[in-house]
Parts: structure tokens; C-alpha cells; sequence
């Protein structure tokens, strides 16, 4: 699949940006939106993404399917496994937490902010991921979880565009399978970096919190929680809380 990439040094938001100008993106290819800084960087649940000028990936990737399916869902697995791949070429190994936030060392490196909007007869997916690669300890401090770059964790620099790089040909090659064989083929790999397989979990699913064991991961992505009743109980979106 061909890849267009649209650069800014600032920008509010690659996935605002994105939304506004999807009617005008190529059918057939895939809109690769990357910027340096984002000045009103978004996060699931319309958090504030602390996105400081040239220490970190910001990037949406967008592209045209036919209809709102329920697998659009998988799509945000499908680009977290893409991140561990290409961080794994740096020798670092990560965790997800379900359903796709990035963890190093227990704490959050990045996270995956997946929005839909339809253009005429299609449906523009807008899928954004930011990654913190450079950020200082003390620019990690502003953010209200335990937060982390691979610069805190190693004290080195890393080359934020060759991330982007390895991202971006991760993702395609990934999602190309995903396009023909739907999400079975990345089962396996998904179950192995689930974090807290089997412990206790504070889980909240936009209207309650629910507390119980992680149990599994279902074939079609979603997440069985055991609650101490003995009960289990099937969500398909929400946040395990730290
Ligand atoms: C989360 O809350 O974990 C999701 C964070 C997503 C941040 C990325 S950075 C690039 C893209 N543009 C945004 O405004 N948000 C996403």
C-alpha cells in the first residue's frame, strides 16, 4: 500500500488535523499525518497527550474501509503490536495493556487514539499513536500516570524518524494480513504481551469500575474479566487503571 506523508513541525493535532482534511486524502493509499510538536495533543477520554517539540513520535495513520465493522476494533491492537515489532529492532521489550496502551518497564510509553470519520460513501479511520522517545524525566513528571520514554529508561537518545520509519513499514505489512485474514493471525502474539495476565485488575468501562482477575484475551480481541464473585464478565472497550 502506497504511504503519503504529511509532515508539520506544529500542529494542534495529527488526528484533529486528520479529521478536518480526511475528505481530501487519497482512496487507495494510506495518509501517514507525523508532526514534531503538537500543540493540543489528545489522549483516549479527552486527555491532555504532553507533546513536547522534536523529543517524541507523534503520528496518525489513516485510511478508507467500506463500513463501521465491529473488526475496526482490532485495527488499534494490530498498530500496538506493529510499535512493540519496530522497538523491538532496539532491543527493547514491551507489554501492552489492554486493549492497547504501551508499556516499558511497567509504565506507559505510548498509547493508540483510534477515531472514525465518514467521508461521502466511505469511513476515514484515523488512528493515532504516540510514542515518547526523548522526553526528559522531568517533562515525564507532568503527566498524572506513571509515564516513561526510552531515553529515561536507558539514559541514551534514540532517532525519533526511524521509528516513524520502522512504524510505518511495520504497520502496512501488518495490516495488509489483518485486511486478508482478519486478527486470528495475531492471537497468539497479542495473548504473550498482555500485561497482568492472571492478576488482579481495577478496570473501568466508561460507566463503572470493575475489579477481578485479567482471565483472557478472546478471539476477537476483547477482554474476559473474572470479578471476585466468580463471575465472568466480556468487555470489548474500557481501561485497566493503574
Ligand atoms: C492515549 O490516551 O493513550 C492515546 C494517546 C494518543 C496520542 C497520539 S499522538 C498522535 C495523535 N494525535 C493526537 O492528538 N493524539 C494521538
Amino acid at each position: 500500500m502506497q504511504v503519503i506523508r504529511q509532515h508539520f513541525e506544529i500542529i494542534n493535532s495529527t488526528n484533529t488535523w486528520a479529521k478536518q482534511y480526511a475528505t481530501d486524502f487519497a482512496r487507495n493509499a494510506m495518509t501517514l499525518v507525523t508532526a514534531d510538536e503538537q500543540t493540543a495533543g489528545r489522549g483516549r477520554y479527552n486527555r491532555h497527550w504532553v507533546s513536547p517539540p522534536y523529543q517524541n513520535v507523534y503520528a496518525s495513520f489513516c485510511f478508507f474501509e467500506e463500513k463501521l465493522t465491529p473488526a475496526i476494533g482490532n485495527i488499534p491492537q494490530v498498530l500496538a503490536l506493529s510499535a512493540v515489532a519496530a522497538l523491538e529492532t532496539l532491543s527493547f521489550q514491551l507489554k501492552l495493556k489492554w486493549p492497547n496502551d504501551i508499556l516499558l518497564n511497567g509504565k506507559k510509553l505510548g498509547g493508540i487514539l483510534c477515531e472514525t470519520t465518514q467521508c461521502h460513501d466511505a469511513i476515514c479511520v484515523i488512528i493515532g499513536i504516540g510514542i515518547n522517545i526523548n522526553m526528559p524525566l522531568q517533562d515525564l513528571q507532568k503527566i498524572s500516570l506513571p509515564a516513561t520514554s526510552l531515553f529515561a529508561e536507558t539514559g541514551k537518545q534514540f532517532d525519533v524518524q526511524q521509528v516513524i520509519s520502522t512504524l510505518q513499514d511495520t504497520f502496512v505489512q501488518k495490516l495488509q494480513l489483518f485486511k486478508k485474514e482478519g486478527f486470528k493471525p495475531f492471537l497468539a502474539e497479542y495473548r504473550n504481551f498482555i500485561a497482568y495476565s492472571g492478576q488482579s485488575i481495577s478496570f473501568h468501562d466508561n460507566r463503572q469500575v470493575w475489579k477481578g482477575c485479567l482471565y483472557s484475551i478472546q478471539d476477537d480481541g476483547s477482554m474476559n474479566l473474572q470479578l471476585d464473585s466468580g463471575e465472568i464478565k466480556n468487555f470489548i472497550a474500557g481501561e485497566i487503571l493503574w
